[in-house]
């Protein structure tokens, strides 16, 4: 019976283990804040990837890798328009997006690589408008 409950509970553990994400929209120009945060776990986390599709690129592409210590590196493309904010020790995971262009909309999908479970991650759309500009006639 003692042995039961033991796997019982390592499967609900596992079970909860995952990514949150959440979608957020941005106007043009201004900045879109990606939060990613890994629930709690034992594993070690190695690294943590950020990939996108976006209407400039169809393709999916890793564009960031976060390593131990918040050590950054930089692909394809958004050069000094990501930042990293999250915390490595804390497995929190969320980036900034400086200027946002309308070709930056898109699915971004954030990785988180786990030992010795393997990668674990989550969607996050990210929606761009455009500025509108508005003429207001006053009806007398
Ligand atoms: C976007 O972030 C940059 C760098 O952190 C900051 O200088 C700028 O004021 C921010 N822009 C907006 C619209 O918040
Ligand atoms: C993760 O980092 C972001 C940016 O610093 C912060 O806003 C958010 O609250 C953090 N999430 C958690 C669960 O601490
Ligand atoms: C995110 O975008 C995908 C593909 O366009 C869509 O299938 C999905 O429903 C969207 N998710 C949310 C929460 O809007």
């Amino acid at each position: 019976v003692v042995i039961l409950v033991i796997q019982l509970s390592y499967i609900l553990y596992i079970v909860c283990v995952k990514v949150i994400g959440h979608d957020t929209t941005v106007i043009y120009g201004e900045n879109a804040t990606l939060l990613c945060q890994l629930t709690e776990t034992d594993d070690d986390l190695t690294r943590i990837i950020w990939k996108k599709k976006t209407r400039e690129k169809p393709e999916e592409d890793a564009f960031f890798v976060i390593r131990q210590g918040g050590k950054t590196e930089q692909r394809n493309g958004l050069e000094d328009r990501v930042q990293f904010i999250g915390n490595f020790a804390k497995k929190n995971g969320s980036i900034q997006l400086l200027r946002m262009r309308l070709l930056d909309e898109g699915i971004y999908t954030c990785t988180f690589n786990l030992y010795p479970s393997g990668p674990l991650e989550t969607d996050i759309n990210v929606t761009v408008f455009g500025k509108m500009a508005c003429t207001c006639y006053s009806v007398s």
